[in-house]
């Protein structure tokens, strides 16, 4: 597939000014303090995904030249005088730590602008925004729960109408299109079922809609597919997951195209205030720098364990778009850069998922994915307990099936732990 850096230029240089004063103290009794200048990293527009990882939107911290972007934990900003400030005010509407974190997810995703939010929730909140009463929505059928519950419980009640399909079906969701429809809103791969959405043909359905297409890009990450290179105008992610990628912070993150949205997210997100912490923030730029050496391991232990659960006799199914026989694997090969760490299978019942759940030691149960640790759960009755049974069968999500986040662990070790399990 292009996988092209080009077009980080701007954004993966940062906002901040280079060539900004560095702060002094005049008169300070410390005789070594001194006005120092400190070298600045610049990005050129050809950097290649993993640079622009570790250093977009960061430099060294221009009061000390801290090579990591410190955590200003402040919630306020001493003013030089009356209507004289640094561009900082007051701690829900600017802060550097989040600042950087933005830019630098923005560089990474190839979009305009990020805005930063207290979880992947708050994230998908804000893009909800964007719509007014009456508008319509069409939604890829297998979207992440807590998505569905947002949209099913909290915004049908603001006169906002959603309609669910299967978006890797193009005639079909081009057939749920009214002339409300505003936002094509789009999980590729969907959980748990790891079904796709062509990228760049929902991009054009959308356009010729006059509608937005907005992608949650949190099951790929930005390392196997960036959306915006197909024509998204705006991409979400849960920062819980890979993207942050140890397990120790929730957030969420919009990156977006155009410049009247880019203003209305800088708006709301000050206007409602559901902002990423300090050192929330500071957590998940750390995490970034890691992203590209993460990515290859957990597509190595997705890969592997995918192919060792297909050809394990209790196991009836399994769902990984990097398998020749999942059906959209020529799909997944067009616009996915390796196929993910997330897969699930199929154990034929809720007795055979038990055990296996309750008989891995190496393996976590727990929600959640994206981390360096592997993680397994049961669908059913954890991420997408909040899903109508009805639906949950008529999407193929069983009982008997069984999602992992394949962690960066040894293959082997997780090899052995699933066989010792699927043998009780
Ligand atoms: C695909 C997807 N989108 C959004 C979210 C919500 O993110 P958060 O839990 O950070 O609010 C999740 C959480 O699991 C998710 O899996």
């Amino acid at each position: 597939m292009r996988y092209s850096d080009s077009g980080l230029g701007i954004w993966a240089l940062g906002f901040a000014n280079p060539k900004a004063p560095i702060p002094t103290r005049p008169g300070h009794p410390d005789s070594t303090y001194r006005v120092i200048s400190y070298p600045t990293v610049k990005l050129t527009s050809r950097a290649r995904f993993s640079t622009v990882c570790l250093h977009a939107g960061q430099e060294p911290d221009p009061a000390t030249g801290a090579i990591i972007t410190p955590i200003y934990q402040t919630s306020t900003y001493v003013q030089d005088g009356l209507g004289k400030h640094k561009g900082y005010e007051y701690g829900r509407t600017h802060n550097p730590t989040r600042a950087a974190v933005e830019r630098n997810i923005a560089a990474i995703e190839g979009g305009k602008a990020g805005f930063a939010f207290a979880s992947g929730m708050a994230a998908i909140g804000a893009i909800a925004t964007l719509l007014k009463s009456g508008d319509h929505v069409v939604v890829s059928d297998n979207t992440y729960g807590g998505t569905f519950r947002l949209f099913d419980k909290v915004l049908t009640r603001y006169q906002l109408s959603f309609t669910y399909v299967d978006t890797g079906n193009l005639a079909e969701t081009e057939r749920a299109f009214t002339k409300s429809t505003r936002m094509l809103f789009v999980e590729t791969p969907s959980n748990p079922i790891m079904r796709l959405t062509d990228l760049r043909a929902a991009a054009d359905l959308a356009h010729r809609h006059d509608a937005r297409l907005v992608v949650d890009n949190t099951f790929a990450s930005p390392y196997v597919q960036r959306p915006i290179e197909f024509g998204a105008d705006i991409v979400t992610h849960s920062t819980t997951k890979y993207l942050n990628g140890h397990s120790d912070s929730v957030g969420g993150i919009v990156i977006s195209e155009r410049e009247d949205d880019n203003e209305w997210f800088t708006f709301v997100q000050n206007a409602e205030g559901a902002i990423l912490s300090p050192f929330d923030s500071w957590l998940v730029l750390r995490g970034t720098k890691t992203l590209p050496i993460r990515m290859q391991q957990h597509n190595a232990n997705g890969m592997a364990l995918a192919e060792f659960l297909s050809t394990h006799p209790k196991v009836k199914k399994v769902y990984y778009p990097g398998l020749p026989t999942h059906p959209q694997y020529e799909l997944a090969k067009k616009q996915m850069r390796g196929f993910g760490g997330m897969l699930a299978f199929d154990l034929g019942s809720l007795d055979a998922a038990r055990r296996v759940l309750n008989g891995v030691k190496l393996h976590s149960l727990a929600e959640s994915l994206g981390g360096v640790e592997t993680l397994i759960s049961h669908p059913a009755t954890m991420t997408h307990a909040s899903v109508p049974a009805e639906r949950r069968a008529a999407l193929g999500i069983t009982d008997g099936m069984v999602r992992i986040s394949a962690g960066i662990e040894d293959i082997e070790d997780l090899k052995e732990d699933l066989s010792q399990a699927l043998a009780l």
